[in-house]
């Protein structure tokens, strides 16, 4: 049977999650594929760091240097999952100029330099794969890629990433407070090394980039995203927005309009008897929308070795058989085009607002309030001040509002921050209803 040498570079919790299950269940994938898919090098930061790998996993040879991994000859298939930007470019590029497939689930780097590593691809007329940066066990590249081909896409919306879903859930049903409900996602290897871009929606936004830039052609730069993480919402917030019948999720949102394509990640409150309400714990779901497919749900674990190892493994049996049929695979990697225009400004999303404010408990306030959204063109559906949460002469003051671009709710915002009658900074999320 044909053997084809693959060189692991990183055995985190990806990388051991792939020796693992590469190991685990090779002869099913050769019955599958009729070809073996062989490990045999790997490189880490820490050589005499210990290490949960497979019994059979000691005839790979393991180096502090990722070099010897793209330079050994019995490689050819080079998987990134070293994580970071400098290093992992490096490494990407010296594979494909050495003529090895890369396979990675590296989203930060697609997202920062997607349009450099896929330009030197098609120069090199070598693949790059990375179902792994996109939502972990859920296969969305591919369909986006591949099964989806037909369609023009209208919209995604998606929860993306898994550790943000956690600690929302933890703190939705288990009233846990914010960190304790981050620790236990750092334990179960759903945060990453360092969780700030998990909690900054950034993460999230990386993802989003990368679906936006394969279904509409163009790479977008993380300059033409509206971000805002789940470091924004508090446990009240949580607690207002079940009142009213919502719930509180990190949504990625992406939509191709006539003046060109959107993309954001905010803190959102969605309709409780929505599909993607129901998205709790680590798992991700996307709703895609197609001109041709309609509507089209995916639901999977979003993060952690398991299922992202099913990810990148799926990209070696692709990589491994374009390699034996002796061709490039039709749909690898990523081919500009100039089908929809440019990415609108930040500024000109529209979307309807949840917004908090503490306020001086006086009559005339919400006269105040409302005058000064109304100045800017925003109009309020619904107010609320729940009286169990009046503290002496302060009350909390939650107002639904009616659709209003990102600037104009901007510049609200600031004017009711410097209204005596408001204290402290104003809480603002989203509200999404999933209409057209
Ligand atoms: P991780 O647990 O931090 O593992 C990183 C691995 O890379 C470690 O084995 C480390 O070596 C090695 N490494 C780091 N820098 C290196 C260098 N310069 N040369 C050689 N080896 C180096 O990370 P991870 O969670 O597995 O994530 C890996 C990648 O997959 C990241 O891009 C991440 O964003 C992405 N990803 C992760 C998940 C997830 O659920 N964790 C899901 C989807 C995608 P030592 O072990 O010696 O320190
Ligand atoms: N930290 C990421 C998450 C890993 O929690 O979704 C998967 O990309």
């Amino acid at each position: 049977m044909t053997s084809i040498g693959i060189g692991l570079c990183g055995l985190g919790t990806v990388g051991q999650g792939v020796c693992e299950h590469l190991f685990g269940n090779r002869a099913l994938l050769q019955q599958r594929l009729g070809l073996d898919l062989a490990v045999v090098a790997a490189a880490v930061r820490d050589v005499a760091k210990p290490r949960r790998l497979p019994a059979d996993a000691t005839t790979v040879r393991i180096t502090g240097e990722w070099r010897d991994v793209v330079d050994d000859p019995r490689v050819r298939v080079v998987v990134e999952l070293i994580g970071g930007l400098d290093d992992a470019f490096d490494l990407i590029l010296a594979a494909l100029k050495a003529g090895k497939t890369v396979v990675t689930g590296n989203k930060a780097l697609l997202a920062e330099r997607g349009a450099e590593i896929f330009a030197e691809s098609e120069r090199q007329g070598v693949p790059v794969f990375f179902e792994a940066s996109t939502a972990g066990g859920i296969p969305i590249i591919k369909a986006v890629r591949e099964a989806f081909v037909v369609n023009h896409f209208l919209s995604f919306h998606g929860i993306v990433n898994g550790t943000s879903n956690y600690i929302l859930s933890r703190m939705t049903d288990a009233g846990l407070e914010f960190a304790d409900a981050l620790a236990e996602a750092q334990r179960e290897g759903y945060a990453e090394a360092d969780p700030t871009l998990d909690v900054n929606g950034w993460d999230a936004a990386h993802k989003a980039i990368i679906l936006a830039s394969l279904a509409y052609g163009s790479w977008l730069r993380p300059a033409d995203l509206s971000v805002a993480g789940i470091d924004l919402v508090s446990a009240d917030d949580i607690r207002f927005a079940r009142q009213l019948g919502w719930r509180v999720k990190l949504l990625a949102s992406i939509r191709a309009r006539d003046a060109g394509v959107s993309a954001s990640v905010w803190p959102t409150l969605i309709p409780a008897g929505h599909v993607l309400a129901s998205v709790n714990g680590v798992f991700n779901a996307i709703m895609v929308r197609g001109d041709v497919v309609g509507d089209a749900l995916f639901y999977g674990r979003g993060a952690g070795g398991s299922p992202t190892a099913s990810a990148v493994i799926s990209d070696l049996a692709d990589a491994a058989t374009a390699l034996v049929s002796g061709g490039v695979p039709r749909c690898s990697g990523f081919r500009p085009h100039a089908l929809y225009g440019r990415a609108l400004p930040p500024g000109e999303l529209e979307s309807r607002h949840y917004l908090r404010l503490a306020v001086d408990d006086v009559p005339g306030v919400l006269g105040q309030v409302a005058g000064a959204l109304g100045a800017n063109g925003i109009g309020i559906s619904s107010a609320l001040q729940p009286e169990e949460h009046d503290s002496g002469d302060r009350a909390q003051l939650i107002l639904m509002l009616d659709r209003a671009k990102e600037s104009q709710m901007q510049r609200a915002v600031a004017e009711l921050e410097a209204l005596p009658c408001v204290r402290g900074t104003a809480k603002l999320l989203r509200v999404e209803s999933f209409g057209s």
